[in-house]
């Protein structure tokens, strides 16, 4: 059982002889590792010493106590690193311990250099051992490490170089840690709403997706530099995020062409700039777990995307191909099922059953030494490609920009730029008059947990006591811009705690902020039933509506629940995501003004739970019960979001009408700010396949890109297409692009072209 009990517990960093290892902290052992020639270390290693570079424990398996009922998951316990160290030759390590919290940099120094210095002597050949981490929006298992918004939020930016800005910092106070290796960017693609972890997606769009994926490997890797790098980890290698139920880790349906058509391109592209390992989705495709699935774990990932890198599974995946999914009799036949299908490495996590089964496979031949060979080279070639044959620990004064103001600037940016105005009647926003009375409650408005979600500090971000002092709430952020701020909470998420107090409250208002939430949460912890926003918040909303009064949402949500019965009811909607911990400063910045809103949705927003339609849908889906054409109705759409000021397009020019073969075209639009604020736009390029064999989409996003307008400033932009670039994927499972008629559309202009 992983993280699946949600105390968290205090750390004290105990290491026997602390005085000493402040001074291996430091200590380079380049020396340390007599053999850097992967070959023939490989020719030296014992199946034993092969078989545990195969293998992944957790932090709690080498600390003082019971794995999941850690007092001090800081606490090495010598003698258990001995054995995984010497016994079983544990080639990784990984996260926190179960049910733990955020570790100080120092202590993270300390016990990656525990790990180190025993490893020394675990062989006469001995080789790093790599620490992997779940860094999912920040280093936020580091204490004091900048938090960044969510994935899904850093989407809603259509920023890729904030993107890669923000993986550069994340790699960098991660690696300030000792830790060279990042479970993340998460490239499932984000269109079952549902899913506990649709927050996690780049959202529901390929072409958005792949951009941003692209811009978050190169921000985390590099093939020169492993001082500020780590490697990344494009997860969950494939269908992860498309479950029929929404919930996490149960069967998918996608059909092959499905997959390859929406699931497979952000993982293809991340693949193409170089991404160094991927992890296994934890679920099923069709009916067989992706674990035991030769055709997609090595047909695919090897022989058609020619992946080198290392392929780990998830959370005890292996042990669940006999416990979870039943395809598997014992653990010994799931060992060799999920070997043999292409698993490199075993993030077992908690036993070392798995080494004993894999070696017992191996010597009895079952399974061939030269599998056992492809993944061990792989797993040292990541291991060197990350110098970790070189330097094991870095010196702390490498990293001068930890935590820093420059770092959180950036947060602060890509909070701001996430920011989605959904709604703004009558320009209610911004507010000018900073000594308007406002009236702030809701269950988000005083909680930097509900601003973060889950993966900060602790695997499912609820418990408070790490976070990191000076941050602010919403509430407090309002407080700082605004003179006359009055909070009562009024419910809590899902509770009513005293929403009549409220109501009297806001009698005295000039405007009500309600600011709503959901529970941090991910994985199975996060499943829900019902998309709606619980019922009291709605309330509260309805009940603060009755006093005809300006009322201003701010929605901070893990997934786009349900709100059409109080769209109505809101004069503005302030549409945050999670925007981590700059979240509070970067809301009640855009409620004064002093940032202007240029989000933008990267999914459809559902009106009602059972009509979750794509904006990339089919025709067909757009008949109505009267057949007309206008059944695709979602509360917001794919690609909208307000601005306090306005852009007017012109000049909309295609540079031919055919495109043939290699060429390019490209399209240039003028846009002009108008309005009376500076602000950023996002121009927005789709496309529509007027016949294919395969029934196209209405539209689909093919380029965009994001301008930054002055008042009155008026900029060209220019976006160019290729053939390929309106490709898809055809009944033979063959990526295509077909003779035919293709109309562009930008904003309200339209353009057909031919494609030969
Ligand atoms: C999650 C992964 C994560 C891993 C390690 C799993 O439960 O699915 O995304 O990287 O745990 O913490």
């Amino acid at each position: 059982m992983k993280k699946y009990c949600l105390i968290v517990i205090c750390f004290h960093l105990f290491f026997s002889a602390n005085s000493q290892n402040t001074d291996v902290a430091s200590k380079n052992f380049s020396n340390g590792f007599p053999i850097k020639d992967i070959d023939v270390l490989i020719s030296k290693m014992s199946i034993e010493e092969k078989v545990g570079q195969m293998s992944q424990v957790d932090l709690g398996v080498i600390a003082v106590g019971d794995i999941c009922n850690l007092k001090n998951p800081q606490q090495l316990d010598i003698s258990k690193l001995e054995t995984a160290l010497n016994k079983y030759h544990v080639g990784s390590i990984l996260n926190v311990g179960c049910g733990s919290g955020t570790i100080s940099l120092e202590n993270w120094k300390k016990i990656i250099s525990a790990i180190q210095i025993k490893n020394q002597k675990s062989s006469n050949y001995p080789i790093p051992v790599i620490y992997g981490i779940d860094a999912i929006h920040g280093a936020n298992y580091v204490m004091g490490a900048t938090l960044f918004p969510q994935q899904i939020a850093q989407a809603a930016t259509w920023n890729p170089q904030l993107v890669k800005s923000a993986n550069e910092i994340s790699a960098y106070e991660t690696r300030a840690a000792g830790i060279p290796w990042n479970f993340s960017p998460v490239l499932d693609l984000g269109r079952q709403p549902l899913w506990s972890r649709f927050f996690e997606t780049y959202g529901e769009d390929v072409c958005l997706a792949k951009s941003m994926a692209v811009e978050a490997i190169s921000g985390l890797q590099s093939n020169v530099d492993n001082t500020y790098h780590v490697a990344a980890c494009m997860k969950h290698f494939l269908g992860y995020s498309f479950s029929l139920s929404g919930h996490d880790r149960t069967p998918a349906w996608i059909s092959d062409r499905e997959l390859r058509e929406y699931f497979l391109p952000t993982f293809q592209a991340a693949i193409s700039v170089g991404a160094k390992t991927v992890m296994i989705n934890s679920g099923e495709i069709n009916g067989t777990p992706v674990h035991a699935n030769y055709d997609i774990l090595t047909k695919l990932l090897r022989d058609e995307l020619k992946f080198t890198g290392v392929a780990v599974t998830d959370w005890e995946d292996i042990y669940k191909l006999v416990n979870v999914h039943h395809v598997a009799a014992t653990k010994k036949e799931a060992v060799k099922m999920a070997i043999m299908a292409g698993i490199d490495m075993s993030m077992t996590p908690n036993d070392f059953e798995f080494n004993d089964l894999l070696i017992q496979l191996v010597k009895e031949g079952s399974i061939p030494q030269s599998r056992i060979d492809l993944s061990v080279k792989r797993i040292l070639n990541l291991k060197k490609e990350l110098g970790l044959f070189d330097n094991v620990v870095y010196l702390p004064s490498s990293y001068p920009d930890f935590g820093s103001k420059k770092f959180s600037d950036v947060s602060y940016n890509a909070a701001s730029e996430a920011i989605t105005l959904l709604k703004n009647n009558s320009n209610v926003l911004p507010l000018m008059n900073k000594d308007e009375k406002l009236f702030v409650c809701g269950p988000a408005a005083n909680s930097l947990n509900l601003l973060n979600g889950a993966w900060t500090h602790t695997w499912q971000g609820v418990d408070d006591k790490y976070n990191t002092k000076g941050k602010l709430t919403i509430l407090e952020a309002l407080r700082a811009n605004f003179t006359s701020v009055n909070y009562l909470q009024g419910t809590s998420l899902d509770s009513i705690i005293d929403v009549n107090a409220c109501i009297a409250q806001a009698k005295n208002a000039d405007k009500i902020i309600v600011c709503l939430g959901e529970i941090p949460c991910t994985e199975i912890p996060g499943n829900i039933n019902d998309l709606t926003l619980p019922a009291v918040q709605l309330k509260l909303v309805d009940e603060l509506s009755k006093l005809n009064k300006p009322i201003i949402l701010v929605c901070c949500f893990n997934r786009p629940r349900i709100i059409h019965s109080i769209v109505n009811k809101a004069d503005a909607i302030v549409y945050a995501y999670l925007p981590g911990d700059e979240g509070g400063r970067a809301i009640a910045d855009c409620i004064a003004g002093i940032i202007n809103p240029s989000g933008k949705l990267p999914f459809t927003y559902p009106k009602a739970t059972n009509e979750i339609v794509h904006y990339d849908h089919k025709a067909s889906e757009d008949l109505a019960t009267d057949f007309s054409n206008n059944a695709y109705q979602p509360e917001f759409d794919f690609g909208f979001g307000m601005s306090y000021t306005h852009f007017t397009y012109s000049d909309f020019k295609v540079s031919s009408d055919t495109l043939l073969n290699n060429d390019s075209i490209s399209i240039s639009i003028k846009v002009t700010n108008d309005g009376k604020l500076n602000g950023k736009e996002v121009v927005q390029l789709y496309y529509k396949d007027i016949v294919a064999s395969i029934t196209p989409s209405v539209k689909k996003l093919v380029a965009f890109e994001k301008v930054d307008l002055n008042v009155g400033q008026s900029l060209i932009v220019n976006l160019k297409v290729t053939k390929s670039d309106f490709s898809f994927i055809n009944k033979d499972l063959k990526r295509v692009t077909e003779e035919g008629t293709i109309e562009l559309m930008l904003s309200d202009f339209k353009h057909a072209i031919y494609v030969k």
